[in-house]
């Protein structure tokens, strides 16, 4: 996670954004801060990159890149607001002791595009990440990649529109072209299909550990129909990151398992 402390809406790259709509620091501070505890509150482990001046986007550290076991691929993104994340985040992985950091050649934009779910990978293409991105990234994981097309621009990464749960998905049918839709309804005939309002304020923008699923406290339906599934929904504020079209998952690079080491644990 990288702390807002450079937080601002000063250039609006994507329909969420408005330059003229200020953003209160001090609260997405605090926010960001309760959303930090609220993970380890439940017992997961946070690492903290820290924020660099210019870079008010660098909170949305699941841009940054995709980790998947011992391998990292760090991010190329597509606006030049925010090109300078790409070796900020990928010199931060480098140290953090992976086998192999690859900076991605193609537009990459992380975790914001790329949904890790078991042994295969989604990607979203449209707005952001390239195609031949998800190509790029099947290679460097040696992992099947499904890509998905997103278009409708309010829900401009595949992390606005689905979020992984386990071994199904949440997802909103209609950010996706027909084809993408029918795509992801073969695969998951169990999936939660997420009300449009619930997506509208990013709702599907969360995390899931398996049992938990942190998420924006203004989704009204989806926590009960996750709830019916067995998982555990946790609200949380982020009122002031929304202003930039970012919530909970936005907030938060995962250190995904590896395929093979989820079948080790599994036994
Ligand atoms: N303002 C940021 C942008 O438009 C928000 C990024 C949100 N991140 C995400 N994973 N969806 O790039």
């Amino acid at each position: 996670m990288c702390r807002p402390d450079h937080f601002e809406v000063s250039y609006a790259i994507n329909p969420w954004m408005d330059i003229s709509d200020p953003v209160d620091r001090d609260l997405a501070l605090a926010q960001w801060d309760t959303l930090r505890a609220t993970y380890e509150r439940y017992g997961h482990h946070v690492e903290v990159i820290e924020g660099i001046p210019g870079l008010p986007d660098m909170v949305f550290a699941a841009n940054g890149g995709v980790v998947i076991g011992d391998r990292a691929l760090s991010a190329r993104f597509a606006n030049p607001e925010r090109a300078a994340e790409g070796p900020a985040y990928h010199e931060w992985l480098d140290e953090q002791g992976f086998s192999q950091v690859q900076a991605a050649r193609e537009i990459n934009e992380g975790e914001g595009d790329f949904a890790v779910a078991g042994d295969r990978i989604l990607a979203g293409t449209g707005f952001r990440t390239s195609r031949d991105a998800h190509r790029e990234a099947e290679e460097f994981f040696e992992l099947p990649v499904v890509s998905l097309d997103l278009i409708d621009e309010r829900f401009y990464h595949l992390d606005t529109a689905l979020m992984v749960l386990g071994d199904t998905i949440a997802y909103y049918p209609a950010a996706f072209s027909g084809e993408s839709a029918r795509v992801l309804a073969a695969m998951y005939p169990d999936a939660i299909l997420v009300t449009e309002a619930d997506a509208e304020v990013l709702g599907l923008n969360g995390v899931c550990d398996g049992y938990h699923v942190f998420l924006s406290d203004r989704a009204t339906t989806l926590p009960g129909q996750l709830r019916e599934r067995g998982y555990e929904p946790i609200g949380v504020d982020l009122s002031e990151l929304l202003k930039s079209g970012g919530s909970v998952k936005c907030c938060t690079m995962e250190f995904h398992r590896s395929a093979t080491e989820s079948t080790a644990l599994a036994g």
